[in-house]
């Protein structure tokens, strides 16, 4: 029996157009510079992102530490969005790897306001640190996977030029962003000194993200990634299905949105369960709890049993994220499944067995 797993887009397998490519891939060792497959997809994500220069790195966690690390020097301070992803789910990895700190604001969808962006940036004082980088993330993951729309991040990287700041966007789901907005993702990263775009998310390639910018940060992102044991060999294998992920798996993200806004739709309608339709813009549903006999934990666990798996975040509140190994047809499962849970009168003791808790952003 299929399992239905909208944990998230990170669970996608590759398709097979994919596995042929990877099997079939021209190699060399790339920390020579001699992998032909990876030059060929850095050259690719380069023109499409817009940006001089691209480096293939293992996942969306080293595609950003490597993006502070780069832009910024032991002791400076980077201005980025209390929720997101760099700040909250990358290990501390910015304190660590770039001996920086964090000057973190609240947003409203992922979006900073961008008068708090301004006045946190840090005066000529011999106290204070020195604000080197902002960092914005779109889509925003836990605003429910929220677009940030151009003019926003226009307007942000306005600020940060004035007073001479690098700006990097996260953009995990850049892809996501764009499909919603109607735009070419260059256009998006534009403002941006650089770019992290997941290839392993909703493009469903097995590994790998994508860091753009200028070529001389390349060049100083490539030797960090070097440090962090990041310079792979023949790492073609990965490439190959990289470039598929670009060229092949762009335009199907609709569909996505699409099952996304159905589940939605479906879930507003269950007593018990509130969605605040207008979060739904790309491939992620935020469900709250409204019933006060029941919790995240229990219902995670009943559709666990019906070999549905979901995202706990917190005893009120759970995460699906639609992808291409979802259709329309898993999404009727889910529903039927969701009213089942709210519809039987007796509690469901979660006995932690089929459900872990956060282990999946
Ligand atoms: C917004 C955002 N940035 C970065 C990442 C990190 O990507 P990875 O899991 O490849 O390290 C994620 C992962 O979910 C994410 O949602």
């Amino acid at each position: 029996m299929k399992t239905i797993d909208l944990r998230s887009d990170t669970v996608t397998k590759p398709t097979q157009e994919m596995r042929d490519a990877m099997a079939g891939a021209e190699v060399g060792d790339d920390v020579y510079g001699e992998d032909p497959t990876v030059n060929r997809l850095e050259e690719l994500s380069a023109r499409m992102l817009g940006k001089e220069s691209a480096l293939l790195v293992t996942s969306g966690t080293q595609g950003n530490q490597l993006a502070v690390m780069s832009h910024t020097r032991r002791g400076d301070e980077v201005i980025l969005e209390r929720s997101s992803h760099i700040y909250q789910f990358e290990v501390g990895g910015m304190a660590v790897l770039s001996g920086v700190q964090a000057a973190p604001i609240d947003g409203i969808g992922g979006r900073m306001d961008p008068s708090a962006v301004e006045s946190a940036i840090r005066g000529d004082n011999i106290h204070y640190p020195r604000t080197s980088l902002i960092c914005l993330e779109n889509t925003h993951n836990r605003s429910g996977g929220a677009v940030l729309p151009p003019e926003h991040m226009k307007e942000v990287c306005a600020i940060a030029q004035t007073y001479g700041i690098m700006t990097h966007l996260d953009g995990a789901r850049l892809f996501n962003a764009a499909t919603a907005l109607g735009v070419p993702v260059s256009e998006l990263a534009a403002p941006f000194d650089s770019v992290q775009i997941c290839l392993s998310k909703g493009l469903a390639a097995p590994v790998g993200s994508i860091l753009a910018g200028s070529r001389e940060f390349i060049q100083a992102a490539r030797k960090f990634r070097k440090m962090l044991g990041g310079g792979m060999r023949q790492a073609g294998v990965i490439a190959a299905a990289g470039i598929v992920a670009l060229t092949r798996m762009t335009e199907r993200l609709k569909e996505d949105h699409d099952n996304a806004r159905l589940l939605a739709q479906g879930l507003s309608e269950i007593p018990g369960l509130r969605i605040d339709m207008a979060s739904v813009q790309t491939n992620m549903v935020f469900g709250a709890i409204a019933d006060p006999g029941r919790n995240a934990g229990q219902l995670a666990e009943f559709l666990a049993n019906r070999h549905i798996r979901i995202n706990v975040l917190d005893a009120g509140h759970f995460r699906l994220v639609t992808h291409k190994d979802v259709d329309s047809g898993d999404i009727d499962n889910v529903l039927d499944g969701m009213r089942q849970f709210f519809a039987e009168s007796q509690a469901y003791p979660v006995t932690g067995k089929t459900v872990s808790f956060k282990d999946n952003y």
